[in-house]
């Protein structure tokens, strides 16, 4: 905002103070500030010179209630620290006279449509004595029930303020109980979900990783009021910064028994010098609020995503041939040529080639230690560069990927040796290394310039590509910019994740056409900071279907079937060493982004048939499960089955997955009760992508059942003994189903 338009809204706003007057303590000029959904209501109120938040929740019919309530308020629209805070407040800084402590007054508001279902609500706040503003945005989306919020820090003292914390959020909760849900987990064990009741005191989650976001936790959370989260009711207020870079997210339960949530960027190690005039901008925080537990907040969180925080969200995705697992580093031109024909015969839509393909003069890319940074094409397996393969792809009418790394570089890599100041790096210490990579500085503009025209130059030299995998295998450990002055390293976290985004829009914006997916040792790089980006994620490199039963369960909560990067892999798998059924690792993956992560050729002739068929079956489902409405139907964590399906917008079809995760005698298998359904509707069940040997089932009359019915009975599921022919078949070890559901004429 103009240093005007704030005098402007200053002088309306003082003279509105002063018109104000006050009975026995009550001001009568108390305002609304509405920020609504089509089903939820964030109320603040002006009063007495301040706003605060007196609800947030299911909508109201009457807000102006408010005006007459007596009770206090939840809390302040957006604490700072100071004397008498009784609480961590989002926002500390040190003002231009030494000051610690910030008393916000309100300046003004004003709200906009943006169009007939966004919304833009504005309130700016200023220190009562210093010139310091904090401006405060909300973005509301009525038919997906998301709240966007962010923060704009101004500086208009004289001299230079340091920002301590500068959080995006605060939002004040009041209940009985509180249950926090984390989504913990690292490198092959993404998006573990663990529940912990809140008591007094302050739960933090965050990450220090600098360009790893989501190992460690994804920076989402669920908070359940009363009660522990539970799938289909109760209240629960579900949370995600969209920042790549560090977070940090603090859950108080104060002395009042407030839950007083804050989120934002992670202050650690990270103070901002604000010169006079400047402007900070804290990163994004999406939120909703559900009264139907947590599938109605995923659901919420799944159509903001496809329309509103994805590339083309609403265009399906290709079936993907990707050649990590099938060969790691063990490949050559011939190799290729091979798994792409191989592939093409499965069905697969789009062939991806992995790392090793690359190198200079100097060095290749044989293993994980040389040549990061030096892309042209690896002589030694590509003496022909990549236009063989390519043309192969061409022939049989697939689309062709590669993957990149650009923020890194390998010590050895000629790009290294000409440019040893472009990497992070700490004077006097050792250079730690994950992955043997050296993160680049992307402080340094000459840095992001490269990183950009790295990724330009593969496309530009190989017009044919047209999907991108993106890497980043090494979070920060050096954290020294040697682009930026000694005073001045604190601010390498932000000006990094900045710099990455602007890369990133440059990219997306310069190839419109291409599919970007990202990466970052499997689901490092998870958030909805850079999924606006993206097309889509690697969920994980763990491919074992059992644990991606898991991993592909916690992921749902936040971030949308069609993003999710979900592939067949070989077995046993390289690190759990389980051997698990082709069918059970097809039934895991076709619940995502479908794709294959194995040599075909390994594939036994049966193998191959079933799996050629299956890929073909995804093609049909490819559709409910991309763009339709997700509804998990039992939990992983719960008993010896998952189950979840996906129903589309006209609840006309739908598909479900069942998935055994453990197998003991006794168990009870409970029957499967699809949701989302119209309980007046007939809808015909039938078993797809069965094996060969199966008995075949669903298919006779019998198998037409009312939507009601369905949804309040369920199906039986078989694991011993004879199968009746309405059941669901779960026999064996790591057994597992997919069925259809067809609205009847
Ligand atoms: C990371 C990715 C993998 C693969 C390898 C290649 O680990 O997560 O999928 O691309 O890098 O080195």
């Amino acid at each position: 905002m103009k240093k005007q338009s704030y005098l402007k809204t200053m002088v309306c706003s003082f003279l509105l103070l002063f018109c104000s007057y006050s009975i026995y303590g009550k001001d009568v000029n108390k305002e609304l500030i509405r920020i609504e959904t089509n089903n939820t209501t964030l109320l603040y109120i002006v009063e007495n010179g301040n706003v605060n938040n007196y609800y947030f929740g299911a909508k109201l019919k009457n807000p102006e209630d408010y005006l007459n309530y007596t009770g206090d308020p939840q809390g302040a629209l957006f604490p700072a620290f100071a004397g008498k805070s009784a609480i961590e407040a989002p926002v500390s800084v040190i003002h231009s006279n030494g000051v610690l402590s910030t008393e916000f007054i309100y300046v003004g508001h004003s709200s906009k449509a943006i169009d007939s279902n966004v919304s833009i609500t504005t309130i700016v706040l200023k220190d009562k004595v210093f010139d310091f503003y904090a401006t405060l945005f909300f973005k509301a989306f009525k038919n997906e029930d998301i709240i966007e919020t962010w923060v704009d820090y101004k500086n208009d003292e004289s001299g230079l303020v340091t920002l301590k914390n500068f959080a995006s959020a605060y939002i004040p909760v009041k209940s009985d109980k509180y249950f926090l849900t984390k989504f913990h987990g690292s490198w092959f064990g993404e998006m573990k979900m663990e529940e912990e009741q809140l008591t007094h005191g302050i739960s933090t989650i965050q990450s220090i990783q600098g360009v790893r976001t989501s190992h460690n936790f994804n920076p989402s959370f669920i908070v359940s009021l009363n009660q522990p989260a539970s799938e289909d009711c109760g209240e629960v207020i579900g949370g995600s910064l969209a920042w790549s870079g560090s977070w940090k997210m603090t859950f108080e339960n104060d002395i009042e028994s407030r839950l007083n949530i804050v989120a934002g960027i992670n202050n650690y190690a990270s103070e901002w010098p604000l010169k006079n005039g400047e402007e900070f901008q804290g990163c994004h925080f999406i939120f909703t609020y559900s009264n139907a537990g947590t599938g109605q907040m995923t659901r919420n969180f799944h159509s903001w995503v496809r329309k509103y925080a994805i590339q083309d969200g609403n265009e399906l995705r290709p079936v993907v041939l990707n050649s990590w697992e099938g060969n790691f580093f063990d490949f050559d031109e011939s190799k290729i040529i091979k798994m792409i024909k191989d592939g093409a015969k499965m069905g697969i839509e789009m062939f991806v080639l992995d790392d090793g393909w690359f190198g200079g003069n100097k060095y290749q890319r044989d293993n994980d230690g040389m040549a990061l940074g030096d892309w042209d094409v690896n002589k030694k397996r590509f003496p022909n560069g990549l236009g063989k393969v390519i043309e192969e792809a061409k022939k049989n009418k697939i689309k062709f990927g590669i993957w990149v790394e650009p923020e890194m570089v390998n010590r050895q890599s000629e790009v290294y040796e000409a440019h040893p100041d472009w990497v992070l790096k700490e004077p006097g210490r050792e250079q730690y290394t994950e992955r043997n990579n050296y993160v680049l500085d992307l402080t340094n503009p000459e840095v992001v310039n490269f990183v950009f025209e790295s990724v330009s130059k593969v496309i530009r030299q190989n017009p044919y590509i047209s999907y991108i995998k993106m890497d980043c295998n090494s979070p920060i450990y050096n954290p020294y910019a040697p682009y930026l002055d000694k005073n001045s390293q604190q601010q390498l976290w932000y000006l990094y994740t900045k710099n990455l985004y602007s890369v990133l829009d440059s990219l997306v914006k310069t190839f419109p056409d291409i599919t970007f997916q990202v990466c970052s040792s499997g689901g490092g790089r998870v958030d909805y900071g850079s999924l606006p980006y993206f097309h889509e994620f690697w969920a994980s490199d763990n491919t074992d279907a059992l644990q991606r039963v898991f991993i592909q369960n916690g992921t749902s909560y936040f971030y949308p079937s069609i993003a999710m990067g979900a592939h067949v892999a070989k077995v046993p798998n390289g690190i759990t060493q389980r051997i698990t059924p082709l069918k059970y690792r097809f039934d895991v993956a076709m619940s995502g982004r479908f794709g294959i992560e194995l040599l075909p050729a390994d594939l036994t002739p049966d193998e191959l048939t079933f799996a050629k068929a299956a890929v073909q079956t995804y093609k049909d489902i490819r559709p409910i499960v991309q763009l339709g409405n997700l509804y998990r139907l039992l939990s992983p964590y719960q008993g010896c089955l998952a189950s979840l399906m996906y129903v589309n917008d006209a609840k006309s079809k739908a598909v479900a997955f069942v998935y055994q995760t453990q197998r003991m005698f006794g168990d009870f298998y409970p029957n499967i009760k699809p949701k989302g359904l119209d309980p007046l509707k007939k809808y015909k069940v039938t078993e797809i992508n069965v094996l060969p040997e199966q008995a075949k089932k669903f298919t006779t009359e019998e198998s037409v059942f009312g939507g009601d019915f369905l949804m309040k009975n369920g199906l039986p599921c078989v694991y011993w003994g004879k199968q009746g022919p309405l059941s669901i078949n779960l026999m064996g070890e790591f057994a597992s189903a997919v069925f259809l559901i067809e609205e009847m004429p």
